[in-house]
């Protein structure tokens, strides 16, 4: 089949293109090669003999009406994202870019069997709680109050008690950012406008997905990218809250292979998808696993610090993905190995941490606790 990845040449696009190309498929790519993701230019992993590289922007009309000539099936995985204060961009590009898809193929007739997405857990917020009672609650952000003075957990505004983490499945939505709302934005559109003209669509809601190639410049692009970075450079890594946060990590081929199934199967036609990693860890003992692989004892800090955003748990149900006959194989060593090995083939990454964590600085995001 003739396969279109928009964003192929980021993290999650460019491992996709690997597995296509694989099992036979023609891949072109559409990507606008954007900093600070490609601080370098064209990544060294892509291989121009084996694909078709588009250079251009997903919210390009004449662009993306090119791209999507003789095509089967797209990939929409490019995006804006991070932790960037102009609002109006996540909208304009995530938003804009999967309407246009439909907008042009429904204009010209394309052919196109199916549209598969790249949404986010980050739709499901801060996730789903129950109190002591028993009563489901879907909490809001905490307070700027509420997290100077250190108090992490959600608590029952009823009871005083805190509430107890459920795991999230597709029905919880409850965005709590710009990207988030933008990437519901995109499954509905993709989903509503998918049944209207008939192109079978799927939308993917990653957790956080960890392997090579992950952008070292991304500030948001995570835990793993951070830790591994300290590690490597013999730092102790900054945990912030009290590091007692759950997190979902997932890893890149696991993903890879949800990605490829969708494709195949036609009962996730007009679905939504958790994509999870089956195993709840918190920050903490993430780190310490990062410790582990690169064989240093030195035990993170805790400063005192929040990140003003952040979710305090979030945990994916993955059932649903894994009835249709996916499961996820890889462990968090295995991302992170994956990902220790990418990084020591690098060169000139000594400025990275700083780079990253002064750009969060510079956002005020990162804050400190009132003594
Ligand atoms: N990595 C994760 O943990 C994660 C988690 C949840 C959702 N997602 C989603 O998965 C998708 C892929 O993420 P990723 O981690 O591979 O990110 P990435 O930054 O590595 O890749 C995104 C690619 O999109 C390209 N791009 C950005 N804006 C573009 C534009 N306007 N036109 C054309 N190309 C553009 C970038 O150059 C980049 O190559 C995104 O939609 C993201 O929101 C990722």
């Amino acid at each position: 089949m003739n396969i279109l990845i928009t964003g192929g040449a980021g993290f999650i696009g460019s491992h996709t293109a690997d597995a296509l190309l694989q099992k036979g498929h023609n891949v072109k790519i559409l990507d606008i090669l954007k900093k600070p993701v490609h601080m370098k230019g064209f990544p060294e992993y892509l291989d121009e003999s084996k694909i078709e590289f588009i250079f251009g922007d997903v919210t390009d009309k004449p662009t993306m009406t090119y791209a999507l000539r003789n095509v089967d099936v797209v990939y929409h995985l490019a995006a804006y994202q991070d932790y960037l204060p102009d609002y109006s961009s996540f909208s304009l590009i995530n938003v804009a870019s999967t309407s246009l898809i439909y907008e042009i193929i429904e204009e010209n007739n394309f052919p196109v069997k199916k549209v598969i997405l790249a949404s986010s857990q980050a739709v499901m917020g801060e996730g789903k709680y129950h109190n002591q009672e028993g009563k489901v609650l879907f909490p809001s952000l905490r307070s700027f109050m509420q997290l100077s003075n250190a108090q992490w957990d959600f608590i029952d505004p009823v009871t005083k008690l805190p509430l107890i983490m459920d795991v999230s499945d597709e029905s919880v939505i409850n965005p709590m950012n710009p990207y988030a709302m933008s990437k519901y934005q995109q499954e509905m559109l993709a989903i509503n406008l998918g049944n209207r003209i008939n192109v079978p669509s799927v939308a993917m809601r990653f957790s956080i997905v960890q392997g090579s190639r992950q952008s070292f410049y991304n500030a948001y692009s995570g835990a793993c990218r951070i830790f591994s970075l300290s590690y490597f450079l013999k730092k102790q890594p900054t945990l912030y809250e009290d590091g007692n946060s759950i997190r979902d990590f997932v890893n890149i081929h696991d993903v890879v292979d949800a990605l490829v199934l969708v494709m195949e199967k036609e009962e996730a036609n007009g679905q939504v998808y958790n994509v999870g990693g089956g195993n709840p860890y918190t920050v903490l003992e993430f780190a310490k696993a990062v410790a582990e692989v690169f064989g240093s004892d030195l035990s993170p800090n805790i400063p005192n610090e929040y990140r003003f955003g952040d979710t305090r748990h979030i945990f994916s149900d993955i059932s649903k993905l894994k009835s249709i006959g996916w499961q996820p194989k890889r462990t968090i060593y295995d991302s992170i190995k994956e990902y220790k090995q990418y990084l020591e083939q690098q060169t000139d990454i000594k400025d990275i941490l700083e780079y990253s964590e002064k750009h969060m600085r510079t956002l005020g995001v990162i804050r400190r606790i009132k003594k």
